[in-house]
């Protein structure tokens, strides 16, 4: 028997999303995140706890797992969707994201790695996502990329088209490129957390979105794990480039942990449902990452509430008040 069974979102005529999701980075990641194989049947568990509960949908990449794991998360999805059997079997969805690497400059080279994307998963992809623009670096290599999409569309591989890492010039841009070729921008993929707020408010996503109707998917809910309140200690964090994070970060950002933790007990709830439930409340859908069973179930904890109207606003005076911010993804485009 499900419990979590909030309202799904429209984001296509034939798609829907439920209103939060589950990133996959870390399955197939060894660089940030440590994957090993050994972890697979635990991901496979959060796989099934997830589904079973009413929380769907996946977000996965072609560069979630490189050299010997080459896209391993895609894999490790389409493995678990054909394995898996029970309630909310029919309504699973698998959204990739394709990256512009420099090798690909054409249309074609874009409808192949999503023929190779498909392949991995094996069946077809739901929702394909631009990973990224190569407009700051390498501009002319973003109307094929488009093109490419937009064929995907056309060809009827993808129900829906989506980017990611777009500000709002950039994202008008293509909007408009692609509405030329009879296919609307469904999602908009960016970093949004109570530690990044920035391409939101500040570069006006959040209006712009709204009035093109493009939904937005917010990815590292948790300033990749800061926000859940385990990395509290400046001596007890993660090993490699997030625990160096974290170390510059934590100082900063102590008042909001305060906040968050005073808040979640007021609702007897964790900081990580808080913090992802304030993206919700924020109008987006999160897809915060899950390794363990564990922090499966705590995430789905962040459904079938709200935070009150005067949470959201101390949380975000809080957060605004803050000396730093989780870093830019270096490929956010203006
Ligand atoms: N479009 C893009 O460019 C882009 C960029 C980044 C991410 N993404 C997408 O967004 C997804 C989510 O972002 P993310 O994985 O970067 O970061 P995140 O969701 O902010 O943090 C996920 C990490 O936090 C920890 N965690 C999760 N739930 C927890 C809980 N309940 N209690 C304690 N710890 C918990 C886990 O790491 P530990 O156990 O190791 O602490 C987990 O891997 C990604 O998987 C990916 O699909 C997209």
């Amino acid at each position: 028997m499900s419990f979590i069974l909030e309202k799904r979102i429209k984001v296509a005529d034939n798609l829907y999303l439920s209103p939060m999701g589950c990133g996959t980075w870390a399955w197939g990641n060894r660089f940030l995140w440590g994957y090993t194989p050994q972890r697979d049947e635990e991901l496979q568990r959060v796989f099934n706890l997830l589904v079973s509960q009413g929380v769907t949908w996946f977000d996965t990449g072609d560069s979630y797992g490189t050299g010997k794991f080459k896209g391993r998360s895609e894999t490790l999805l389409g493995k678990f969707s054909r394995d898996y059997r029970g309630d909310h079997q029919d309504e699973i969805v698998i959204a990739t994201k394709l990256a512009p690497y420099p090798w690909r400059l054409t249309p074609d080279s874009l409808v192949k790695a999503y023929n190779q994307s498909a392949a991995r998963v094996g069946r077809s992809i739901d929702l394909v996502q631009l990973h990224w623009s190569p407009a700051n670096y390498f501009p002319w290599q973003e109307k094929p990329m488009l093109e490419g999409l937009a064929q995907l569309y056309h060809q009827g591989k993808v129900k829906a088209i989506g980017l990611s890492n777009y500000g709002p010039k950039n994202l008008l841009r293509a909007y408009n490129y692609l509405l030329d070729r009879g296919v609307k921008i469904s999602t908009l993929q960016i970093q949004y957390s109570l530690l990044s707020t920035h391409p939101f408010v500040k570069l006006g996503l959040k209006e712009l979105c709204q009035q093109l109707d493009i939904k937005i998917i917010a990815y590292s809910p948790l300033a990749l794990g800061l926000l859940t309140g385990k990395y509290w200690d400046e001596n007890i964090l993660p090993s490699g480039v997030r625990g160096a994070l974290f170390r510059q970060l934590l100082p900063a950002v102590k008042p909001l942990l305060y906040t968050l933790k005073e808040i979640a007990q007021n609702n007897g709830k964790t900081m990580a449902q808080v913090a992802i439930n304030w993206c919700i409340c924020k109008g987006t859908i999160p897809i915060p990452g899950a390794k363990t069973l564990q922090q499966a179930q705590e995430n789905l904890g962040a459904l079938c509430w709200r935070l009150s109207a005067a949470e959201v606003v101390e949380l975000d005076r809080v957060a605004l008040s803050l000396k730093r911010q989780m870093i830019q993804n270096i490929f956010q485009t203006g």
